[in-house]
């Protein structure tokens, strides 16, 4: 029986990918791929700050995810020739500061608390960010604690990431279901020892290492299901 559900927040909770609709207002022809390109640079940078610097104590190379999701974007636009001015720069981050959740998110968050399951977000993110968009989409009342990895300054896959979890929660490991829509996350939590629900929206294929997670479904709702028969 579960006793705590995080959940992951950019991708999983927030549509990350709907930033391509403004990518492609400001650099038509290039949006979807401008945005594709600049999620996998901004996790590429929080891989690489974590792993150059895997102390415990955090990385001396930390920067916040706010600040590694502005590089990310300077640097995919650069790469891409695409003039990024500083009017552009800063509409495509208010974006982000204020991104949509998905349709079913709060009512999952609900549903969960309904049940009297705590609820928590474990993000990349900083606090200050995550306040911000969670205020945007109105989740606040549905979650107990948004934990963020700015606590360790190591991003997630770190195991010190995930621990975190069982700091800010008085549960054991098996009580915890994590959710999460990107695959890498799902696998490394997995890793770390929780079990997992991957939210694969996009029907893709799961990566060729590390286990199958525990759980799988095409939408954030069937996270409900699996609470049902737990
Ligand atoms: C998060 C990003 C990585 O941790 O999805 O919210």
């Amino acid at each position: 029986m579960y006793k705590l559900i995080a959940f992951d927040a950019y991708g999983t909770l927030l549509d990350v990918y709907s930033m391509g609709q403004l990518a492609e207002e400001l650099f038509p022809g290039h949006g979807q791929a401008l945005n594709l390109m600049w999620r996998d640079r901004q996790i590429e940078y929080t891989r690489l700050v974590t792993m150059s610097d895997p102390n415990p104590n955090g990385s001396k190379h930390y920067l916040s995810f706010w600040e590694i999701t502005i590089r990310s974007l300077r640097y995919v636009c650069k790469r891409m020739s695409l003039h990024l001015t500083p009017e552009y720069e800063r509409r495509l981050m208010d974006q982000y500061a204020k991104l949509k959740s998905f349709d079913d998110s709060l009512e999952v968050l609900k549903s969960v608390k309904q049940k009297g399951i705590s609820t928590a977000i474990l993000s990349n993110g900083s606090t200050e960010m995550l306040a911000t968009v969670i205020e945007s989409n109105g989740l606040k009342p549905y979650l107990d604690k948004v934990v963020t990895v700015e606590d360790v300054r190591l991003f997630k896959t770190a195991p010190q990431a995930y621990e975190l979890l069982l700091k800010a929660f008085p549960v054991k490991k098996e009580e915890i279901l994590f959710v999460s829509s990107n695959a890498w996350d799902a696998l490394a939590a997995k890793w770390y020892g929780f079990d997992v629900f991957w939210v694969n929206r996009l029907n893709h294929p799961f990566e060729e290492i590390g286990e199958k997670p525990s759980y799988e479904g095409s939408s954030l709702n069937q996270v409900l299901d699996v609470i049902e028969i737990n």
